[in-house]
């Protein structure tokens, strides 16, 4: 199995959770032995069982325009594992996702709204939804490209979390 990076380089870019870690080394190494039509089933495993056993109150609002991204695992070979803090207002741009993509809303409320690219690479809105319970939407798009699931999320109530799990970097998502 690969090694995870250093701490040190994870505790750079964000918070780093070492009691969680070992949730996402398990999920890692059940990857390798797991068929393409059962991916879905472990990631909501993992993302289920982070929900329940994190205690979402350890992650804080940013404080800024943006919500927080806290990494509870990340991988050499792209997957990583977060929970997001969001406050009120806070919304992000119209943007994709690599390969595959896990967002899991466990607490607060959200407006989210999903879109699919017409003939000229342009977003159109397909669907848009008030969250206001624990929802979790797992998908599987193309490899190579990261304008998959395209999505926008905007934070409804004071506080909110999500657990997200990603195939690859998250921050690299096309952005429209
Ligand atoms: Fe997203």
């Amino acid at each position: 199995m690969d090694s995870l990076p250093s701490k040190d380089v994870l505790e750079n870019e964000n918070n780093f959770c070492d009691d969680y870690e070992i949730y996402f080394l398990e999920f890692i190494k059940e990857l390798e032995a797991t068929k393409e039509a059962d991916i879905k089933k472990l990631i909501n495993t993992l993302s289920e069982k982070i929900a329940s056993e994190v205690n979402l109150s350890d992650f804080k609002p940013s404080g800024n325009e943006n919500y927080s991204r806290n990494y509870l695992g990340k991988h050499h070979l792209g997957w990583e594992l977060l929970v997001m803090c969001w406050s009120k207002g806070q919304v992000t741009p119209i943007h994709g996702h690599p390969h595959i993509c896990s967002y899991n809303f466990t607490q607060g409320e959200f407006h989210l709204e999903i879109f699919e690219l017409d003939d000229n690479s342009e977003p159109v809105l397909k669907d848009s939804l008030e969250i206001s319970e624990k929802t979790i939407f797992t998908d599987i798009g193309l490899k190579d490209t990261f304008a998959n699931h395209i999505h926008r999320i905007e934070c409804r109530s004071e506080i909110g979390y999500s657990i997200h799990v990603y195939s690859d970097d998250a921050q690299k998502g096309t952005k429209f």
